[in-house]
């Protein structure tokens, strides 16, 4: 499974990079106005530091100045993803923009039919909100159950399920076990999947009788 951060603070990427556990990045309006920032000078910094796809999303709801504006975003990075709402215009962009081999994510996906079309449309990535969903009484988890199922069904799909809207770990565990193939995570849950209190009390306990031993491993190494 891959494991994108949602965030566009710059400074919270690079430092959820040097962990070696990030595979790319999502953004969304949003998150770009929550950091005050100017939005291309962003992307840009965000391509530099993460290797894998970085997802920018248009700001159109008419496909020719989406096309506009998602082959600009292309245009910033190799690594960009363009990432288009779930419209008719957004897949009629989605499936312009494919076919010129650029990557496209398209978000906003709330039922499996929505995905579908998202796969013929061709997009690189769908992306189904999950905590959206819960939030107003469906099953989140569901929508990704049954979207998995239907793109195992058919293998010319070459889309990959993307987890978004993760609001705590267990989302993340039940995304691996159903085989979604991404999960786009706020940096604090990113950050809290690492706790567990055992953990913690098992460490402070070795270290307690570590101490004990009076050794030091690398002795006079250091
Ligand atoms: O990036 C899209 C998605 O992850 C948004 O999450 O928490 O605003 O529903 P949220």
């Amino acid at each position: 499974m891959k494991f994108f951060v949602d965030t566009a603070d710059v400074a919270e990427i690079a430092d959820l990079n040097d962990s070696g556990l990030l595979d790319g990045v999502t953004t969304n309006p949003s998150l770009v106005a929550k950091t005050g920032r100017d939005f291309v000078t962003t992307v840009k910094e965000i391509c530099k530091i993460v290797k894998g796809p970085v997802s920018a999303e248009v700001a159109a709801t008419d496909h020719a100045t989406m096309l506009a504006e998602g082959r600009k975003l292309a245009a910033l990075a190799t690594n960009v993803a363009v990432k288009v709402p779930l419209t008719l215009d957004g897949l009629k962009t989605c499936k312009a923009l494919s076919d010129d081999g650029i990557m496209v994510n398209v978000t906003l996906c709330f039922s499996p039919a929505q995905a579908i079309l998202a796969a013929k449309a061709g997009a690189a990535f769908v992306s189904p909100f999950v905590g959206r969903l819960d939030d107003v009484g469906h099953d989140g988890m569901a929508l990704i159950a049954d979207i998995v199922r239907i793109y195992t069904n058919y293998p010319d799909f070459q889309t990959e399920v993307l987890v978004a809207s993760i609001r705590h770990p267990m989302h993340v565990v039940e995304a691996a076990k159903l085989g979604a193939d991404v999960c786009t995570v706020p940096p604090a849950v990113l950050r809290s999947l690492v706790k567990h209190p055992l953990t913690d009390k098992g460490l402070d306990a070795f270290l307690t009788d570590w101490k004990k031993t009076g050794q030091s491993i690398l002795g006079n190494d250091k």
